[in-house]
């Protein structure tokens, strides 16, 4: 069995937080330090880490370094919030680190300032709480999504699946959302294919996913972004499950540019989609998915390709926006670490 694939690990001796260098995968497998929280500010909105619940953990351990650096802690907070906008469990880590804040924050030194040494260990406490937590509740939602779709199609029966983007260990505290289902029905050998979207423009489908199942021994195949109502034809997928960035209240759910266009593909060929995500992606102060703020992210994702021009960009305008939002009614079930979501 391999090792337990974890992208970010704390290191206390140094007090500073270690991470894959997502950028850098598949050709480069690199841990890289992250030592304060204009550094981890720049990791999320790099994507040197990426995937909602992991920039979530990020920001935690971002604020407990802006307390150990008695740092403004309102404006590290601004800051973080602003490194990308889509994911929701950004902002609900941070909301949760603004709770401790208010609960140990209050008590003032002789000169006014709070006590930055107790706010220190305190958000350090919340940031582990919140990795760990996040581990279990893949492996939960996991289960839940695995015992569903074994339900639903029998229990002797090995899948074709579909995935979009990254929703494994690397984009989570480990395990993951979407491939976390998808890792369970492997433990239990129920695992024929899986078809990996390239999912451009960054590819995160090629570089991580199909790195990512390769690297715990998961039968993997890749297919470009275009290629999926073609394999849905032929027989070659029996469900597709993706994670997500923001689900609202009536369960419209955020994700990867491109996986709406998977949905409706799916449904004109009477493919069950799933949706696999932690309760920190349901937002229900947004009644509807059209009030997702929708990343825009820069041309040259769209231009360039290994630093070569790969299409002119000269007199060409590029629209590159990171998420897309698929409707409810396109999605057969969300699985959480409580159950499905009922909207
Ligand atoms: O831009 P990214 O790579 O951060 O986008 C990631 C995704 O869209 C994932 O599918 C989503 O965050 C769910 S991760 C469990």
């Amino acid at each position: 069995m391999t090792k337990e694939l974890r992208p970010l690990k704390w290191n206390n001796a140094n007090s500073l937080a270690e991470v894959i260098d997502q950028r850098l995968l598949p050709h480069e497998f690199k841990w890289i330090e992250i030592k304060n929280t204009q550094e981890m500010a720049f990791a999320i909105k790099d994507m040197i880490i990426r995937g909602a619940p992991l920039i979530g953990i990020g920001a935690a351990y971002g604020m407990a370094m802006a307390a150990r650096d008695e740092l403004d802690l309102d404006e590290t907070d601004t800051l973080l919030r602003s490194t990308r906008p889509t994911a929701v469990n950004l902002m609900w880590a941070l909301d949760e680190c603004k709770k401790v804040i208010h609960q140990w924050g209050l008590d003032r030194n002789s000169c006014g300032k709070p006590d930055f040494k107790v706010l220190h260990q305190k958000l350090l406490e919340k940031a582990n709480w919140i990795l760990e937590d996040d581990v279990e509740r893949c492996k939960e939602m996991s289960r839940v999504g695995a015992e569903y779709i074994k339900k639903k199609f029998g229990n002797n029966k090995k899948f074709k699946i579909l995935t979009h983007c990254n929703a494994g260990a690397l984009a989570t505290g480990g395990y993951g959302t979407a491939l976390g289902v998808i890792r369970k029905l492997h433990e239990e050998n129920l695992v024929e294919m899986v078809y990996s979207d390239e999912t451009r423009p960054r590819q995160q489908g090629s570089k991580l996913t199909a790195w990512e199942l390769a690297h715990d021994g998961i039968p993997v195949t890749m297919i470009s972004d275009n290629m999926a109502a073609h394999c849905m034809k032929k027989d070659m997928i029996d469900f597709a499950v993706v994670g997500s960035d923001r689900i609202t209240a009536n369960g419209d759910a955020a994700n990867k540019i491109g996986t709406y266009q998977v949905a409706i593909v799916c449904k004109h060929h009477n493919v069950p989609f799933y949706v696999a995500a932690p309760h920190s992606t349901i937002d229900l102060n947004l009644a509807t998915g059209n009030l997702i703020p929708i990343e825009e992210r820069d041309p040259s994702e769209l231009h360039t390709i290994n630093d070569k021009l790969v299409t002119a960009s000269e007199g060409v305008k590029f629209f590159n926006p990171g998420f897309d939002v698929t409707p409810n009614e396109l999605i057969e079930a969300i699985f959480t670490e409580k159950g499905l979501f009922k909207n």
